[in-house]
């Protein structure tokens, strides 16, 4: 009878809670023992009653509400040797079997630095007579499990991350709600949006809401001629009648200098340039907050269930998967490689080599 730790770890999403509530329910239908984790890896450091058995009804309600139910931070001590290592006698006293990881693509991270690590911290252990020659045989590999919650989109792996689609819900509305007044006083409005370094949430809001003009990471313009491109385009909307103008920018935008595209400086440019009445709006945590959409409760009780079922079919050799969800499907991959995957993304972009992005990762250049 296995015993599985759940956790949620770094930004909070919509549909994490609708996480925890699949893979506790399934562990229980399949004669298992799940166990919360409470605060992400800082309960893992912690122990003692941040590692709680959890029952049936310690998840009821928790489909429909928004953030993590049993919290979330980004855990300093993890970060360092000693507290993973505290950390992996914390889950080996309390016999714990299976770890879930309901995280970004940093908690992932970690998730799987832990996971390399494991045996070295087994080793160690056992030497400074922290647990019995026993213990480190039997918990000589430890099977974690990851699934990524983030509003940002930002896996290679998956089509979709859990809470994506609620927060881009959120930023359309948002959008909607300023169109109204923009339009009332024929205003230009900046929204800036969330994603960190992806552009995937300001490139959907964008085209979900007819903005005239976006800036996002993977896309960056020429530093000396955006401003001109940029207001040809709105004054070309305005002239054919359009009473607002709405430029959407990722919190992450760059031009190809690398130098930040800021919505105060786009504000001035549209001020100065076109004189239009411009306002910014930074919609900030709004975007996080909130229940979770239809879709993502629908992914994380797909994806909770699938993570019991491969920590069930694992055998010591299996690696630990990373549960996604491809062209509507639920796929199942090994961590490392989505990281390793993830990380060669980010380093072409940042070399600005999209050719070689868009190869490692088409879906998300093309939603
Ligand atoms: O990763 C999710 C996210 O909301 C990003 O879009 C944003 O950059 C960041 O987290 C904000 O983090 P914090 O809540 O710590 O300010």
């Amino acid at each position: 009878r296995k015993n599985i730790g759940i956790l949620t770890s770094g930004g909070d999403a919509p549909g994490m809670n609708a996480c925890v509530r699949a893979v506790v329910r399934m562990a229980i239908a399949r004669n298992c023992r799940p166990f919360f984790i409470y605060e992400g890896y800082q309960g893992l450091v912690d122990g003692d009653d941040k590692i709680k058995e959890a029952g049936w009804m310690d998840v009821s309600g928790f489909l429909t509400v928004g953030g993590t139910v049993i919290g979330t931070a980004r855990c300093a001590a993890f970060r360092e040797i000693e507290g993973r290592r505290t950390g992996v006698h914390n889950l080996i006293k309390r016999g714990i079997d299976a770890l879930v990881v309901i995280g970004g693509d940093g908690s992932l991270t970690g998730a799987d630095r832990l996971r390399a690590e494991w045996p070295e911290h087994v080793a160690a252990l056992e030497k400074d007579g922290r647990i019995t020659a026993a213990e480190a045989q039997r918990y000589r590999t430890l099977m974690i499990v990851g699934m990524v919650g983030s509003i940002d989109n930002d896996l290679a792996s998956t089509d979709m991350t859990i809470g994506a689609c609620s927060a881009l819900e959120r930023i359309c509305e948002s959008v909607d709600a300023i169109l109204s007044t923009a339009m009332s006083h024929r205003r230009a409005f900046v929204v800036e949006v969330m994603g960190r370094h992806c552009g995937w949430l300001a490139l959907n809001a964008a085209i979900s809401t007819g903005a005239d003009y976006l800036f996002i990471p993977e896309a960056p313009p020429s530093k000396d001629d955006w401003q001109t491109a940029m207001c040809k385009t709105l004054k070309a909307s305005r002239e054919a009648g359009k009473r607002t103008s709405l430029v959407i920018v990722a919190e992450g935008a760059i031009d190809r200098s690398l130098k930040p595209i800021k919505a105060e400086y786009i504000r001035e440019v549209l001020s100065t340039r076109l004189g239009y009445d411009t306002r910014v709006t930074t919609l900030g945590h709004v975007q996080r907050g909130g229940a979770p959409a239809h879709f993502d409760r629908f992914l994380a009780t797909m994806q909770g269930a699938e993570a019991i079922e491969a920590i069930l079919r694992a055998t010591p050799e299996t690696p630990s998967p990373v549960i996604g969800m491809l062209e509507n499907k639920i796929t199942t991959q090994p961590l490392k490689e989505a990281i390793e995957l993830t990380s060669e993304v980010a380093q072409a972009i940042e070399k600005q080599d999209f050719a070689r992005a868009m190869e490692l990762r088409p879906e998300s250049f093309s939603k």
